[in-house]
């Protein structure tokens, strides 16, 4: 697929299809004016009759409508215009192209930025790239078809690539979450994220069992110990800030498959558990981003790949694990696994004494009973770190909301949750309440004094069911949050 800019007016340009936004409260601005002047009121007389509809995300389908060139215009609605801003336009266009990739087309012309900022552009092209892949990846009959080209009515032809960049970004971590659990797994995603390295030119350095027993990370290695898959750890790098800059740490959590082990999980809840390497993914997808974008900045990513699997090498209930950083851990059920793989890897992070660390995991189910499947846990130790990711994440519409991490003898202290009178700690919480929260209190005990962010997007990393805007299966949801948060943000 190619991304072009294009200066042509609406109505004149030759394509397949265009794409036009309608605002509820001011349906025949922008584009939308050009489009109704040009076919003689056809879009006054539709919103008259109340057949074309303003509500966000939806397309109308419009063929052959007299004095436009192209021969269908999906009309998508954007809300009000007091809400119209790169949240709206991502989904929009991303919404748009996802109807039309119905159908294999050649030419596909967006009209959705008639304000040309730069911020506006990107998001609408990411969208428009994002919307029109699916999760078809094993179907003969295939149910998306990327237009050959995609044209952008913008000539900022810098924000265009940018856009593309970012999402192709995002699509890489929606693959990696689709394709199913015998293609990836450790060994197999550290290799593709050596291309990805190789490609953009990100360093890379992968530890194997051999190196991670090296290491002493026997709370990760614990995890793997039930698999015939050796697990690996993928440290990727891109050094563009200056030498000494402290890196900025995205750390993921990759459990390429969660049965739970031998605390097994029922089928129900086994059943998309190759979703939990898209913290890992979403690292990945951001790292390949930055090093494309060449941004500024020093950035580290760092992927704990494991599959967690039931067998007579499995780990153990009551076994106590020696992490990397000298704490003792006792196992108190082998379903918690994704904190005992990050345990380790935030103690590596902690080696190249980043400024700050942002984690990613699909850690708890208890998180999307706090907060629903749309809207990602934020835990934290440092309050302006977590705002900043907050606000980044909530503006781009990547949706998250902070839980507390009280630790005062006023309120409540939930780390004496974790207590444990054999070891350090315990890997779950007393009782099952608050388990999104004993599981960061968990994290935290690994990432010493460094600001850092823990986000539990067990939800929104994988959607069941499509949206108007997305297909099913892996989101590539906080792929954008990253990427921003990494511009400095
Ligand atoms: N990977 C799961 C969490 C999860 C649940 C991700 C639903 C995506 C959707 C995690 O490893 C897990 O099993 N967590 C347990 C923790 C419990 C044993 C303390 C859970 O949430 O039940
Ligand atoms: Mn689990
Ligand atoms: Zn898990």
């Amino acid at each position: 697929m190619e991304i072009r800019s294009t200066t042509v007016a609406a109505p004149e340009i030759d394509a397949d299809a265009i794409v036009i936004g309608v605002l509820s409260d001011r349906p025949l601005s922008g584009s939308a004016a050009q489009i109704d002047a040009a076919s003689g009121g056809l879009l006054k007389r539709l919103v008259d009759r109340q057949e074309l509809s303003a509500k966000p995300y939806d397309v109308t389908l419009l063929h052959t409508a007299t004095g436009i060139k192209a021969p269908l215009v999906a009309v998508v609605g954007l809300g009000p215009a007091d809400k119209f801003d790169r949240a709206t336009l991502f989904r929009a266009a991303s919404a748009a192209s996802r109807a039309l990739a119905a159908k294999a087309r050649s030419q596909v012309a967006f009209y959705l930025d008639d304000l040309g900022q730069a911020a506006l552009v990107e998001q609408g092209v990411a969208g428009a790239v994002v919307g029109c892949q699916g999760q078809d990846l094993y179907r003969e009959k295939k149910a998306r078809f990327a237009p050959t080209t995609i044209h952008w009515a913008s000539n900022n032809l810098a924000a265009i690539e940018t856009g593309r960049v970012l999402g192709e970004g995002i699509n890489l971590t929606r693959r990696l979450v689709n394709e199913p659990p015998q293609e990836v797994y450790p060994e197999s995603f550290a290799a593709r994220a050596a291309d990805v390295a190789k490609q953009f030119g990100l360093s890379i350095d992968v530890w194997d069992q051999a190196k991670l027993e090296a290491e002493r990370c026997g709370s990760l290695l614990a995890v793997a110990k039930g698999s015939a898959r050796p697990p690996r750890l993928v440290i990727l790098e891109h050094r563009g800030g200056r030498a000494g800059d402290a890196p900025l740490a995205l750390v993921g959590k990759g459990v390429t498959f969660d049965s739970g082990g031998l605390s097994l999980k029922p089928s129900d809840g086994m059943l998309t558990m190759k979703c939990d390497m898209a913290g890992a993914a979403t690292v990945l997808g951001a790292m390949q981003t930055i090093a494309r974008l060449r941004l500024p900045v020093n950035v580290i990513g760092l992927c704990g790949l494991v599959e967690n699997m039931p067998s007579g090498t499995a780990m153990k209930l009551g076994d106590v694990l020696h992490a990397r950083s000298g704490r003792t851990i006792e196992v108190q059920n082998t379903d918690a696994e994704g904190r005992l793989v990050l345990a380790d890897v935030l103690n590596v992070a902690l080696d190249r004494k980043p400024a700050r660390i942002v984690d990613l995991a699909t850690l708890t189910g208890a998180c999307v009973v706090a907060l629903g499947t749309d809207v990602a846990g934020l835990m934290s130790n440092d309050q302006p770190w977590c705002d900043t990711v907050a606000r980044v994440s909530r503006e781009l519409g990547e949706p998250t909301w902070q839980l507390p991490m009280f630790a005062d003898h006023r309120l409540t202290d939930y780390r004496e949750l974790i207590n444990c009178p054999i070891a350090d700690i315990r890997n779950v919480g007393e009782g099952r309440w608050g388990g999104a929260i004993t599981a960061a209190k968990f994290l935290e005990e690994f990432v010493g004094t460094t600001p850092w962010v823990h986000m539990d997007i067990a939800g929104p990393a994988f959607f069941d069911k499509p949206k108007s805007w997305l297909d099913g299966g892996g989101s590539g949801m906080f792929v954008r949050t990253l990427v921003e948060l990494a511009k400095g943000s």
